[in-house]
């Protein structure tokens, strides 16, 4: 069997505790995304019971995540499909995701004392995440720090404690493991943040440059306001439904002050940094591999 499709059954035997059906069918109706955690993970500690039982509990408390996430954010849309809460209501999003954690928590508490300690460590690490986040959006930020906290916490914090955990796991060095994982982490977001400038609404499966108009001041931007000669200009664009004039500007300025593609640089420099981690390992070619994939594409 597909190794993924072994951490999917463990998934749903994990749920089937519960003895309650429905949460069996929502669980069919959760759009699987690409799995990095689990695929981390398997590189790193091969198949076994208990790579596979790591999985399952990463993917169960990522999958909570973005089921409170959907509503916080009120999204409709999941990986393409409608998400649970638009399917159903914000309370059987919540409750769902608390079913999916909870059950989670419980199997982790069986698992290495110290992979339980990280892992769970990373869920207060998320959640602080996500409050930053939506902090964050209230006003301008101009603070790369913050911004880099925020992203840190949100979207590394969990896969720096999964290739930790999978090292732990089967005795590898975890110190470089967790380095990789958190600066693979970083570089994801970055590039996730660039891709909302540099591609078109039809590829990115929603509105292009939207994280401005929903008050979210990443890494291009951050650039760009540090650079730009007209700050109030730039600031009085924040949050606003951009017209054509005023899309092009950020465009052209993005290009003339060099932001963009800096903000490129600086994200392939945070892939390297994954990359150094672990490039003496035995087992680095495939991971190697995945943090190139991810920063040698088309911006
Ligand atoms: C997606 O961010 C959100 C996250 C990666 C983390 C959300 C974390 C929580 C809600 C707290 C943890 C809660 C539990 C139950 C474990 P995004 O909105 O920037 O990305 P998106 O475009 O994928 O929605
Ligand atoms: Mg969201």
């Amino acid at each position: 069997m597909e190794v993924l499709q072994r951490v999917k059954n463990q998934i749903r035997d994990f749920l089937e505790v519960c003895s309650y059906e429905k949460t069996l069918h929502l669980l069919e109706q959760l759009a699987t995304g690409k799995m990095l955690r689990s695929k981390l993970i398997l590189k790193i500690a091969g198949e076994s019971e208990d790579s596979i039982k790591l999985c399952a509990v990463v993917e169960m408390i990522h999958a909570a995540s973005l089921l409170h996430d959907d509503v916080i954010d009120e999204a409709d849309t999941r990986r393409g499909k409608p998400s649970i809460n638009a399917l159903y209501d914000n309370k059987t999003s919540i409750m769902f995701g608390d079913i999916l954690y909870s059950r989670a928590f419980t199997e982790l508490s069986q698992m290495d004392k110290k992979v339980a300690y990280h892992v769970s460590n990373a869920v207060t690490e998320l959640s602080i995440g996500e409050m930053m986040d939506v902090d964050l959006t209230e006003s301008f930020n101009s603070s790369y720090d913050k911004y880099f906290t925020m992203i840190y916490k949100k979207t590394a914090s969990l896969i720096e404690a999964s290739a930790r955990s999978a090292a732990i796991l089967v005795g590898l060095d975890d110190e470089k493991y967790a380095n990789y994982g958190k600066n693979l982490g970083l570089a994801f977001q970055m590039i996730d943040d660039i891709l909302d400038i540099t591609q078109d609404s039809q590829t990115l499966g929603k509105p292009a440059m939207l994280d401005f108009v929903e008050g979210k001041v990443t890494i291009p931007y951050l650039y760009l306001y540090d650079r730009v000669d007209d700050k109030d200009y730039l600031k009085s664009l924040y949050k606003k439904k951009l017209n054509e004039v005023e899309s092009n500007w950020i465009k052209e300025s993005f290009k003339s002050t060099g932001a963009l593609s800096d903000a490129i640089e600086e994200a392939k420099k945070v892939g390297l940094e994954a990359i150094n981690s672990i490039k003496d390992e035995k087992n680095s070619i495939e991971l190697i591999n995945i943090m190139k994939a991810m920063i040698e594409r088309d911006f």
